[in-house]
């Protein structure tokens, strides 16, 4: 198919074009910022431009492109809604125009984080799976993505398009902008355990659920790693998580102690991909057990950590 892929020059592009390409399909890339996949350089929120560039015979949409979390530190909340929301109407738009049957939207499972399941005070881990829900986003980036996602299901509803909404958990390479007390690396080999993945499983994501999602209507999917844990064990997780880590992953503590690591006391929340796996067939290749794997046999971990990753457009 010959494919729009926007956000093309970002962190989640540079893996995914070139997928989308061994998988044979043809791919426009649109981004603000110039990048190795991107032929038009311009703003999803500019609707001309969205509907001449779909117009030239493009068959799918793949929307990643957007402002994340990082950047709600950059740009006022007005753009968020141009970038996030009208952006979305704008692609929604024109694929309807141009008789697409299928609309691949990157989400994000940040906008499931109520402040309770933040504050990760309570008497079991929280089951974050597609129909959980305790509260409105905290953020704008949270805000303007779940009323993305209602302009999908909108469209859905209104116009027959059949959407994947791709919830998606943390997968970026930078260091995370909340927690510092444990290293980097540290404490991504830990997300493994309940609500990362590996950049190139969100990109197979999006490869998979193209193929997947035509005939389905519009679905939802939580990813992330496939989770080790069982929900009779949801109490003991935030009670005493390393109980519970050392039942399933013995050597995990010997491991971690090698290199100075410590693993959580406490996992107060999972993200449930199962539905992925039943409804695409999709199950994340990289988990806990490939990190612990690693470690073992002094191979490179399996994901990436890059402190100092920039997205191109604040290089520009
Ligand atoms: N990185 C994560 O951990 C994570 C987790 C969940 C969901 N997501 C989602 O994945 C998608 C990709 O994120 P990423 O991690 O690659 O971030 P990124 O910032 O590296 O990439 C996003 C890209 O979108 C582009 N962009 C921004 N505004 C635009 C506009 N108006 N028009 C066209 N392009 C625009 C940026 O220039 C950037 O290249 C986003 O939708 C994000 O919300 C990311």
């Amino acid at each position: 198919m010959k494919l729009l892929l926007t956000g093309s020059s970002g962190w989640l592009g540079r893996y995914l074009a070139p997928q989308l390409r061994a998988a044979g399909h043809e791919v426009v890339g649109l981004d603000v910022a110039p990048g190795a996949h991107t032929q038009i350089v311009g703003s999803v929120a500019d609707a001309a431009l969205v509907e001449s560039v779909v117009a030239d015979g493009i068959e799918a949409i793949i929307h990643s492109g957007a402002l994340h979390k990082p950047d709600i530190v950059r740009y006022p909340k007005q753009v968020f809604i141009d970038t996030n929301v009208t952006g979305t109407l704008n692609l929604l738009e024109a694929a309807v125009a141009a008789g697409h049957d299928r609309f691949v939207f990157t989400s994000t499972t940040s906008h499931m984080v109520s402040q309770r399941v933040r504050d990760g005070a309570q008497a079991e881990a929280f089951w974050m799976d597609e129909r959980f829900y305790d509260g409105p986003p905290r953020n704008i980036y949270g805000v303007t993505k779940a009323a993305a996602e209602g302009l999908c299901r909108l469209f859905a509803a209104e116009r027959g398009l059949d959407v994947a909404i791709l919830r998606t958990g943390r997968f970026f390479p930078e260091d995370d902008d909340t927690h510092h007390a444990l290293s980097g690396e540290n404490l991504k080999a830990n997300e493994f355990l309940n609500r990362r993945l590996s950049a190139s499983d969100a990109a197979r994501a999006h490869v998979v659920a193209l193929s997947g999602i035509a005939g389905l209507g519009c679905e939802t999917f939580v990813l992330s790693a496939p989770i080790p844990f069982t929900r009779g064990e949801a109490g003991e997780m935030v009670r005493d998580a390393r109980a519970v880590i050392a039942r399933h992953f013995p050597d995990a503590d010997e491991l971690y102690a090698a290199r100075g690591w410590k693993l959580p006391e406490v996992i107060d929340r999972v993200y449930d991909p199962s539905k992925a796996e039943r409804l695409l067939g999709f199950r994340c290749r990289t988990d806990f057990a490939s990190v612990l794997d690693a470690m073992r046999t002094g191979r490179p971990l399996p994901f990436d950590h890059d402190p100092s990753y920039l997205p191109p457009k604040e290089l520009a």
